[in-house]
């Protein structure tokens, strides 16, 4: 299992302004094509795949969406709109999730109602959990864990206080080179690297 956790820093949780987000200072595109390279291969499908995004801007609480390729998840092609369509759909059907509440909305699609910290604490109990910076050790000298979690930002960067919390609880960063990459560069790259080993 390699699992994905995009934290969506503008990110919306309301259905009706997802798409408006699209090429707009939100730049919600970044979250879709993660989440395509994250799943889809030349007439495939990754079913070791997870992928968690998280909507951070809210004004109650943030959501956290987790797709499952392993679980019978649906996503309509490996365009823009069909994620775009998930998305909006997911917050539309959860409507009236309460905070810290996970529902199941369809094969391999949860939403909760929490943000990065509570999923980071509740996967690094059972995952090594890495975070992509730059300025990390270099993805080919660092022995990744088994089942490997990794953590990005969408075009902003990480919260300072983030990245210190994550650095307390003794998360790796790892480094894909020196340029400074979409998130959704970083995780064909990651698939890649892992790929690499595995086959
Ligand atoms: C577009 S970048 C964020 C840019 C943001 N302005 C910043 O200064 O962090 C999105 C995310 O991709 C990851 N990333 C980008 N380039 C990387 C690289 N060369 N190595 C590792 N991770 C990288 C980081 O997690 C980063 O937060």
């Amino acid at each position: 299992m390699r699992t994905f956790i995009i934290r969506a820093r503008k990110g919306t949780t309301r259905w009706e302004r997802i798409r408006s987000t699209v090429g707009a200072r939100e730049h919600f595109e970044v979250v879709a094509h993660s989440v395509i390279n994250a799943f889809f291969v030349s007439n495939g499908f990754r079913d070791d795949v997870e992928v968690y995004i998280i909507l951070d801007s809210s004004e109650d609480f943030p959501r956290t969406l987790k797709l499952s390729g392993g679980k019978g998840l649906s996503i309509a092609g490996f365009h823009e709109e069909a994620v775009l369509a998930l998305v909006e759909k997911a917050l539309k059907d959860s409507h009236g999730l309460q905070k810290d509440e996970t529902r199941t909305l369809a094969p391999g699609l949860q939403i909760s109602g929490f943000g990065f910290e509570k999923l980071v604490s509740s996967l690094l109990e059972t995952r090594p959990i890495y975070l992509l910076d730059r300025k990390g050790e270099d993805i080919r000298t660092t022995e990744l864990g088994s089942n490997p979690v990794f953590v990005l930002s969408d075009h902003l960067a990480m919260p300072p206080k983030s990245v210190k919390g994550l650095k307390r609880r003794g998360l790796k960063m790892i480094s894909l080179g020196r340029k400074m990459l979409f998130a959704s560069q970083c995780v064909v790259l990651l698939n890649y690297e892992l790929d690499r080993v595995e086959f």
